[in-house]
């Protein structure tokens, strides 16, 4: 089966061909990060215009790239929730135009099921502990399979993602603040301040990044202009705390669901800092963790496409007057 998968979550456009959910023809993402960073965060018009712009481009790209005529795709899939209604509809809206067109079936995919859906594409053996680390979400679920999760924590508040973005804005790096923090992390001491590992003594899988970032703020006001020689410093503590959070949960997830499997997904998962220690520490600890390359963790087209194929597999197909749901849940 090949299937076409479109993501217009956020600010980048992407679309991908996967063969069988398990052998990527292409991969296309259009990335907006020129528009939005001097901004210091996603400007939603603008996104949404430049979506406009570029998803036939994108869509177009990833067919040539996977040598595929549009007549010989078996089906569409496309995110139609969570993320920023004005991005969703550009993305939802074409499939639809394109199903139609073509007669191909679509179906609309949780954004969220389609970061998990990348283990499926990796071959890890449910059941798993999935940890969802994005901009917009964080969370640790129990994977039996496609289609069936259940949610063990979730961020109260902030997501890993936003707190990233935030610091960094607060510390003038640009956005996006994950990566920009994780390179200057390189040049800082992670052990010179101890920011709190928020929701860490409480025995529930719940995350809770707001009062950290806060905690960030009132350290800098606390220099009185002095930051520049701290800001490496800084981040690498403030990176150090969230990361412990994040590796820590998931490793009590797993022993508390007597799972010895972990996957861990969304552009967090990018982080270096992350990567090392959830390999250390699930070493320690006899879990097998999954960490998908960097590509694989951000926002992509495959995670729809892989998504879109087990439910298209199934039977499943989504009615033309399908919505962009903002706020789905897993
Ligand atoms: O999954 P994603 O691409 O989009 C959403 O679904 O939100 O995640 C984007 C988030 C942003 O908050 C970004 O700052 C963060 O992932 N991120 C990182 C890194 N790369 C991206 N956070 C920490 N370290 C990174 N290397
Ligand atoms: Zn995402």
């Amino acid at each position: 089966m090949l299937i076409l998968g479109i993501d217009s979550s956020c600010d980048d456009m992407c679309a991908a061909v996967v063969r069988d959910g398990r052998e990527i023809l292409s991969n296309v993402v259009s990335s907006q990060e020129g528009i939005h960073s001097r901004y210091g965060g996603v400007v939603p018009e603008l996104a949404s215009r430049r979506h406009l712009e570029t998803v036939l481009p994108v869509v177009e790209e990833a067919l040539r790239l996977s040598g595929l005529k549009l007549e010989e795709i078996d089906g569409i899939g496309v995110t139609y929730g969570p993320g920023l209604i004005v991005s969703l509809l550009v993305g939802l809206s074409f499939a639809k135009a394109l199903s139609l067109a073509s007669s191909i079936p679509f179906v609309g995919i949780n954004h969220l099921e389609g970061h998990i859906a990348i283990a499926f594409l990796k071959g890890l053996e449910p059941p798993f502990v999935a940890l969802l680390a994005s901009g917009g979400h964080t969370l640790l679920c129990r994977v039996d399979d496609i289609g069936r999760y259940t949610l063990l924590g979730q961020t109260r508040d902030d997501a890993a993602g936003e707190a990233f973005d935030k610091v960094a804005k607060l510390l003038d790096l640009g956005y996006p603040g994950g990566p920009r923090i994780d390179a200057l992390s390189k040049e800082g001491d992670r052990e010179a301040i101890p920011f709190p590992r928020p929701h860490m003594s409480r025995k529930d899988l719940d995350f809770s990044f707001s009062g950290i970032k806060t905690a960030v703020l009132r350290y800098v006001q606390g220099l009185e202009g002095d930051v520049e020689a701290r800001k490496a410093d800084i981040v690498a503590s403030f990176q150090e705390a969230v990361v412990e959070v994040l590796v820590e949960k998931t490793i009590r997830a797993c022993k508390g669901s007597k799972l010895e499997r972990a996957f861990v997904t969304g552009g967090v998962a990018a982080n270096s800092r992350l990567r090392e220690r959830f390999l250390e520490r699930a070493k320690e600890e006899g879990i097998e963790v999954l960490l998908p390359e960097i590509p694989f963790c951000t926002d992509n087209g495959v995670m729809i496409a892989v998504a879109a194929y087990h439910h298209l597999k199934r039977g499943e197909r989504s009615p033309y007057d399908l919505t962009a749901i903002p706020n789905l849940m897993l």
